[in-house]
């Protein structure tokens, strides 16, 4: 029996110092060309790398009539010999010695040499991973996800599991999905009311916002935490930033102060831009070809440079004497910074990450720590050029009473937060904690410029295939 080479990723190919191995590729055919010669070049892909690896077979194969006739999209196994190319443009070849056809791909394929539109491409979401683009964002996405973890893994957090299914709104921003086991033509009904008492859960449920209050929950026992999961927005916002479903990362801290966590947020996101352009050299030399053409003299700025840090009323300051900038909405003390504002500061003011540390109060979520001036909250964004938010955070409140304060302003209950009311009854400390969204992040590293396209299979108004 002879035997059978080892399967090999086309990445190693092509990285091939020596010719000469016998190897086995399995992956997709990006073009094919057959010469009078009798020779019939197949460009084969297999997603570890953008380049293709060119295969070249011979006409004395014994199906070589067939594979002279190999349409876009075919998967090929191919067995052959590592060849140093003649051609320009890749060190490597293979010579094949056989190529099974293991499926083959009619001439109706949708991805036809031809560049097609992204808009285009959202509806074939099935097939656009197998395009230059998306496959370079694949890998890239994975690389942010993979040192995300490392980051963390390495300084002593614990990775945890917030649970996706929940009773209450972590933000208080009323954006959540509900969800339920009842018949929704025809609910129980008690009082003139849905009687969710007789729903699965005995109680009304919702897709989780965020994993926060529960990562403080284990911050407060073990120190250091991070949650990394999908999180749910039913904001109707249709934006190139905004997706109804996406992942978040969420470290807490004990005994933080909001200092200290900028101090992180910084190190973490200039780790993870340092990461890719070390690890996906190949990937962002296409998306700073094709996408974006300042995408990897960014990334290298912000990785060598410090962060602006800022108090939102500095910012407000700087914003009120931008008149040139004619903002849609005019900025004063207390309002909301919208994207104009933060793309602003970002883009024209210091044209880098900025810090926007102490909002008002009443803008920003219940949790978060109250200011000694009454006024302001222990809070932060991480603003980037073209994106805006990047990561919220906050200093959490520590002090009962305060707490118990911030819920009474907005009205919320405070038995269905009993729980986390416990965790400042019984050995509170001081702790904080961001969320960054991954998306935004993949978002800005590659410069794609809708955030449907940085996620396989986007849900946002409207979207829901696949
Ligand atoms: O500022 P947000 O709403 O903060 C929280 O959810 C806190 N619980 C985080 C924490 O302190 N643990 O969201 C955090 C980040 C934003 O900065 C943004 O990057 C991303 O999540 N994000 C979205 N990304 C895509 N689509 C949306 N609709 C998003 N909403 C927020
Ligand atoms: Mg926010």
């Amino acid at each position: 029996m002879t035997d059978q080479p080892s399967i090999v990723r086309v990445r190693d190919i092509l990285a091939a110092e020596e010719p000469g191995s016998c190897v086995q590729v399995q992956g997709w055919v990006r073009t094919r060309r057959t010469s009078k010669a009798g020779l019939t070049f197949v460009e084969v892909n297999d997603g570890s790398s953008l380049a293709n690896l060119q295969v070249v077979a011979e006409q004395a194969l014994p199906n070589y009539e067939a594979i002279s006739k190999l349409g876009t999209g075919a998967s090929v196994e191919v067995r052959g010999e590592i060849v140093s190319s003649p051609a320009a443009g890749q060190a490597m070849e293979l010579r094949a010695a056989d190529i099974r056809v293991v499926g083959d791909s009619p001439d109706d394929y949708p991805l036809q040499k031809k560049r097609h539109s992204f808009e285009y491409l959202r509806t074939i979401a099935h097939l656009r991973a197998r395009t230059n683009t998306f496959g370079a964002v694949a890998r890239v996405r994975n690389e942010v996800s993979r040192c995300i973890h490392e980051y963390f893994q390495t300084r002593g957090y614990l990775y945890v599991h917030s649970p996706i299914i929940t009773a209450i709104d972590a933000e208080g921003a009323g954006e959540m999905f509900q969800v339920t086991a009842l018949d929704l033509e025809n609910p129980p009904r008690r009082d003139g009311h849905v009687d969710y008492g007789r729903d699965l859960f005995e109680d009304r449920a919702y897709l989780a916002v965020s994993g926060q209050l529960e990562a403080e929950i284990m911050a407060t026992a073990v120190g250091g935490v991070y949650t990394f999961a999908p999180t749910f927005r039913a904001e109707n916002s249709n934006t190139f930033r905004h997706l109804s479903e996406f992942w978040m990362i969420e470290p807490e801290i004990a005994w933080c102060d909001l200092d200290r966590l900028q101090d992180i947020a910084e190190d973490f996101i200039k780790c993870i831009f340092a990461s890719v352009l070390d690890r996906c050299p190949e990937d962002m030399r296409f998306f700073n070809d094709r996408i974006d053409s300042t995408a990897i003299e960014t990334l290298e700025s912000i990785v060598g440079s410090r962060f602006v840090r800022i108090s939102y009323t500095e910012a407000v300051e700087i914003l009120e004497k931008a008149v040139e900038a004619n903002f849609q909405f005019p900025v004063s003390w207390g309002m909301d910074l919208q994207s104009e504002h933060e793309r602003y500061l970002t883009e024209q003011t210091f044209r880098k990450p900025v810090i926007v540390t102490n909002y008002p109060r009443e803008n920003k979520a219940f949790y978060m720590r109250v200011n000694d001036d009454g006024k302001t909250v222990a809070a932060m964004d991480v603003l980037v050029p073209r994106i805006g938010e990047i990561i919220g955070g906050s200093q959490r409140e520590e002090r009962y009473d305060r707490l118990r304060e911030q819920m009474a302003a907005r009205g919320m209950d405070p038995e269905a937060y009993w729980w986390y009311l416990d965790l400042r009854r019984y050995g509170t400390v001081p702790h904080a904690g961001f969320g960054l969204g991954l998306e935004r992040t993949v978002q800005f590293i590659t410069g794609m410029a809708n955030i449907r396209d940085v996620i396989p299979f986007p849900r946002a108004p409207g979207l829901l295939s696949f």
